[in-house]
């Protein structure tokens, strides 16, 4: 049976996860795989694609492991370049690099506001800035950027440089969708809400309940209508969609990934 991305190449950005199981990159490069891509699969520590590279292979998939800091204007380029070089072209980037720091306005330091807004915003114009001109040579071309609720909503937690980052996500997204669509380049953004990912156990439930992790799990849970959380899979399969053909009419918007929560008033 024909994959949904048969013969695509993608990139996908934080590839790897902090733990073992479905964290929101290894589940897109394994989705992504299943549907016939191939992946070039970029993160910063090595180590941690190592399941990623595992899961893919065992559904078959063919996928090329690259070290790189996306933060990095230079190193961006040549990530870019080698991708062309051993793929052929690049068809599809996702960006997933990102994360959160605590504090708010007057008790987040300066230093961490700027890497906050580097790591989780910067990054993904460094990526579009060197994937552009490909996908526009090659005449079409879809992005997907991950931004997250905590850019649409308070969501308990003062992570203010974190907030205005994925909100600038969803912007930035809309402005390029716009200056690239007659180029034939579609570009969106997921939103995924509180999810399961291996990041719950392994900083979240330490960072806000003592490293109770079913406390952390409970406390969430509570503010989603459907009443379990979803993991980087269900992020992935939005992502699968904003990429592939059935999307061909859609771009410039979101997929809130949420389980319901952000149409709650509470
Ligand atoms: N996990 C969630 O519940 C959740 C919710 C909303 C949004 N998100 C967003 O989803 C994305 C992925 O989150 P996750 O928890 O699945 O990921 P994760 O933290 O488990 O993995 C991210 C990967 O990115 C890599 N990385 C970090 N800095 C990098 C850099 N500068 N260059 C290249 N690689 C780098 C890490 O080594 C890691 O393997 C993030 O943008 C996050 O903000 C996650």
């Amino acid at each position: 049976m024909a994959g949904r991305l048969d013969g695509k190449i993608a990139i996908v950005t934080g590839a790897g996860c902090v733990g073992p199981g479905w964290g929101n990159g290894r589940a897109t490069c394994v989705r992504f795989a299943e549907e016939g891509a191939k992946i070039f699969a970029v993160d910063l520590r090595a180590e941690t694609m190592e399941e990623t590279l595992d899961r893919v292979r065992a559904v078959g998939g063919e996928i090329e492991p690259y070290l790189c800091d996306v933060t990095d204007r230079a190193a961006v380029e040549v990530m870019v370049s080698a991708c062309v070089e051993r793929f052929g072209g690049v068809d599809l980037l996702v960006n997933n690099v990102g994360g959160s720091a605590k504090g708010g306005p007057t008790t987040l330091d300066e230093e961490s506001w700027d890497r906050q807004l580097d790591f989780n915003l910067k990054s993904v114009y460094l990526t579009c800035r060197s994937v552009l001109p490909h996908m526009e040579a090659a005449g079409g071309g879809a992005i997907v950027n991950t931004s997250s609720t905590s850019g649409t909503r308070y969501t308990g937690a003062a992570q203010v440089a974190y907030a205005s980052a994925k909100a600038a996500i969803i912007q930035f997204s809309k402005v390029t969708a716009v200056e690239f669509a007659p180029k034939g380049i579609r570009v969106n953004t997921v939103v995924p809400g509180q999810l399961h990912t291996p990041m719950v156990e392994t900083r979240l439930a330490g960072q806000r309940m003592g490293g109770d992790v079913d406390a952390l799990l409970q406390s969430r849970i509570k503010r989603i209508p459907l009443g379990w959380m979803g993991d980087g899979r269900d992020t992935a399969n939005a992502a699968l969609f904003l990429c592939s053909d059935e999307a061909r009419f859609v771009t410039a918007t979101e997929i809130v990934v949420d389980g319901g929560m952000s149409a709650r008033c509470d």
